[in-house]
């Protein structure tokens, strides 16, 4: 029997070709007469475009064509069909003469070559009627508005959330701050498009190539079976590539309207104001316990910056129904409409935040109390989810924090604070817990056996870095029973989506659901395939098998056998003269949902060094334990996990935009001035999986990992400082001078 690739490490199917750069990103596809657009962004913060001179752009070498608000790119509303609206835009660029942010499109120059399109679009000038922008978060969050209805789940006889944490004998209350956080892809946003023939193909980078589709269609007014986008190849994305920011849409129309191919790339600095960011936010909580540290209350009150120009806003406070016992549990979210760009989704979109707060204030309480943080953890273990009493499908979290404990050396961990010192460095431990929820969407998948031996696994999910081709071939060679080099995964393109069924928003990546929705989609098409080339085994007059009946003829690693007759597939294909044998499913979430509740969990143990002179902190060690079912590729979820601490650094330590409340502007756009972790930020990780299969939640047993490590890194990190140097950082990232 072949043996089984799942839960070992496997290398990137498609990793060859990234290093070798053999890989094609969206503005790698340099196709003859490709024209090239630069965007023109705002520089006023709010206000209404007076005029614009475009003559000297018009005269400038290569220039092909000029959109600006007096001359839009034919746009179709309506923008509500687009299916992300809600982490997206609501106006397409141009399309009206306000300013609503600093950096919103305000023009495109469309050139033969990029450096013409860019120095063409210098010499536009731009008059504008100024007006104040309110692009403060801090001045506004005392003046939130409700951003959903507060959630109270009160102990029976509780008539308030105040009222509980009155009769608690303990209580802390801490407010935690961070600014916004802005997603830098390792290719920034680009796409290429072309028309032919009344069909479109957009190569870009997708989380979800059928959804860039759908959106993409309607504002060029065409069909989205007319719309292809080819997207192998992310070049990164955690939310940042499921919403079609304009470049995607105003490639489609200009490439339209001049008759040629067209790209259009967003620079690393537009990208903080043409795509979207995580917000800003400002969170209290106030825990209530007893003086053995069991938690009667927890009141987290989260406010969101939000934007003029877009819905979104962050629900961090969400986070704390799914983690502790606990009787009366508040949660409200509030915004703050601000004069800056749209807000979206980014790894962990409320785990992130959430996690901060309330994994620094269960730090705090164990402070007050005199208790260990990892013991104030256990004492609070739920055995059910907190917000809806319903049992987890599977939860080792209880083995995560002892095997975590153990394996970081968390009992060395100082008595008190700020005393132990190695050298010129003083020495912290802290702790958190990680939580993601666990979810599973619709998804379909194609395989076929061919003759030559092979087998595809296809679908219209996308690899952002996830390690989803290699979860495919994985995946597909344990369903089929061949060896990897014999699958050929295929995703990311929207042609693939070889299902009727409604893609859902997330036939991608997102959500941490991208591996549990497709490995189950893969089992059932393999088994459907494997049933389909039994029957043509039986069926066709050529091959060996023919005039058995179905239930005569055995599949089994690639070989079917009745009797004493085998042959392997690619042997019967040959011989029936048949190219392929396929079968597409579709799998998605049951009602397993209305009996339990499903997350993966982990442990998070930290070690950070302080300078005792120039109080830089480092982190010095990290270990994480994780819950989170089956582990289809020991590789890649350990790049995942490590990936999700890397986050974690950047949040505690390094990443924030400041908007500067006069002009709406963000001060540090750019990779200079907002920094982001680099190799010699992150420590050695130290990944443990424990790998109990949840059945429950679906056949391979496998939950989701994508964003687990962001849902607490940070906490971890920050309670590390506390412990290293006394002080309590509450206002992100940890620089120096809060060190001091
Ligand atoms: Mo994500 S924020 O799951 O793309």
């Amino acid at each position: 029997m072949t043996r089984s690739p799942v839960g070992t490490p496997v290398r990137r199917v498609e990793g060859r070709l990234k290093v070798t750069g053999a890989a094609r990103y969206p503005a790698d596809h340099n196709l003859s007469d490709l024209a090239h657009g630069y965007l023109v962004l705002s520089t006023i913060g709010r206000g209404t475009v007076r005029s614009m001179n475009v003559d000297p752009v018009r005269a400038a070498p290569g220039v092909l064509a000029v959109y600006t608000p007096f001359e839009p790119p034919p746009l179709e509303p309506p923008w509500a069909q687009d299916p992300t609206a809600g982490i997206g835009y609501l106006q397409f660029p141009m399309q009206d003469k306000e300013v609503r942010y600093h950096g919103q499109v305000i023009g495109m120059v469309v050139a033969r070559t990029f450096e013409q399109a860019r120095d063409a679009a210098a010499l536009l000038e731009v008059t504008y009627q100024r007006r104040t922008p309110n692009a403060s978060f801090a001045d506004g969050v005392p003046h939130a508005t409700q951003g959903r209805p507060p959630v109270d789940i009160l102990a029976a006889g509780t008539g308030s959330i105040d009222e509980a944490l009155a009769r608690s004998e303990v209580t802390v209350t801490a407010t935690y701050t961070q600014h916004p956080e802005h997603h830098n892809p390792m290719e920034p946003h680009a796409t290429t498009a072309v028309w032919q023939g009344g069909h479109l193909t957009l190569y870009c980078g997708a989380q979800a190539p059928l959804l860039r589709a759908l959106q993409v269609a309607p504002a060029v007014g065409v069909d989205p079976a007319r719309v292809h986008v080819v997207s192998p190849h992310v070049g990164g994305g955690f939310g940042g590539k499921v919403v079609a920011y304009p470049q995607s849409v105003l490639a489609a129309s200009a490439a339209r309207e001049l008759g040629r191919p067209v790209r259009v790339v967003v620079t690393r600095e537009q990208l903080f104001t043409v795509t979207g960011h995580r917000p800003a936010f400002s969170q209290t909580v106030s825990l209530g316990a007893d003086r053995h540290g069991r938690l009667n209350a927890i009141k987290h009150d989260a406010v969101s910056s939000g934007s003029v120009a877009g819905p979104y806003f962050g629900d961090p406070a969400d986070w704390s129904r799914t983690v502790y016992r606990c009787p009366n549990i508040h949660l409200g979210a509030r915004v703050v409409p601000l004069d800056v760009p749209p807000a979206t989704i980014m790894r962990a979109p409320n785990e992130e935040p959430g996690s901060f707060a309330l994994e620094s204030a269960m730090d705090e309480l164990a402070a007050t109390l005199g208790v260990d943080p990892l013991a104030l953890r256990t004492a609070n273990y739920s055995t059910t989810h907190p917000g809806t009493g319903l049992p987890w499908s599977s939860k080792h979290l209880d083995e995560c924090y002892r095997v975590g404990a153990d394996r970081f050396g968390w009992h060395r961990r100082a008595a008190e604070p700020g005393t132990r010192v190695d050298g010129d460095w003083l020495v912290g431990m802290g702790m958190a817990t990680l939580v993601y929820p666990a979810a599973r969407f619709e998804m379909a998948m194609r395989v076929a056996f061919r003759r030559d031996g092979t087998a595809d696994v296809a679908g219209a999910t996308a690899d952002p870095g996830t390690g989803m081709w290699t979860v495919l071939a994985v995946v597909g060679a344990d369903s089929l029973g061949i060896p990897i080099h014999r699958i050929r995964p295929d995703l990311g393109d929207s042609a693939l989506a070889s299902s009727p069924l409604v893609p859902g928003m997330l036939a991608g990546a997102g959500g941490s659901t991208g591996t549990a929705s497709a490995a189950p989609a893969v089992r059932a098409a393999a088994e459907s395939a494997i049933r389909a080339l039994r029957k043509h085994a039986v069926e066709h007059d050529r091959s060996p098998f023919h005039g058995l009946s179905v239930e005569d003829v055995h599949y089994r690693d690639g070989v079917l056998h009745a009797g004493r007759a085998t042959a392997t597939f690619g042997e019967l294909l040959t011989a029936t003269g048949t190219g392929r044998i396929e079968a597409v499913e579709a799998t998605g979430q049951g009602d397993e949902v209305t009996r339990h509740a499903f997350a993966s969990f982990g442990a998070c143990f930290c070690e950070v060094r302080v300078n005792r002179w120039t109080r830089e902190p480092r982190v010095a060690r990290m270990t994480c334990v994780v819950d989170a079912g089956t582990i289809i590729n020991t590789a890649t979820a350990r790049n995942q996990i490590v990936g999700g601490i890397v986050w974690g650094v950047g949040q505690a330590l390094l990443e924030g935009a400041r908007v500067d409340p006069a002009s709406g502007r963000i001060a540090n756009a750019n990779l200079a001035d907002y920094p982001i972790p680099v190799n010699a930020d992150i420590p050695p990780v130290d990944v443990h999986f424990l790998s109990y299969p949840d059945t429950v939640f679906n056949p391979l047993g496998a939950r989701g990992i994508g964003e687990l490590s962001t849902a607490g890194s940070a906490a971890a990190i920050v309670n590390a400082v506390y412990d290293a140097t006394g002080i309590r950082v509450r206002d992100l990232p940890v620089t120096m001078d809060k060190l001091l």
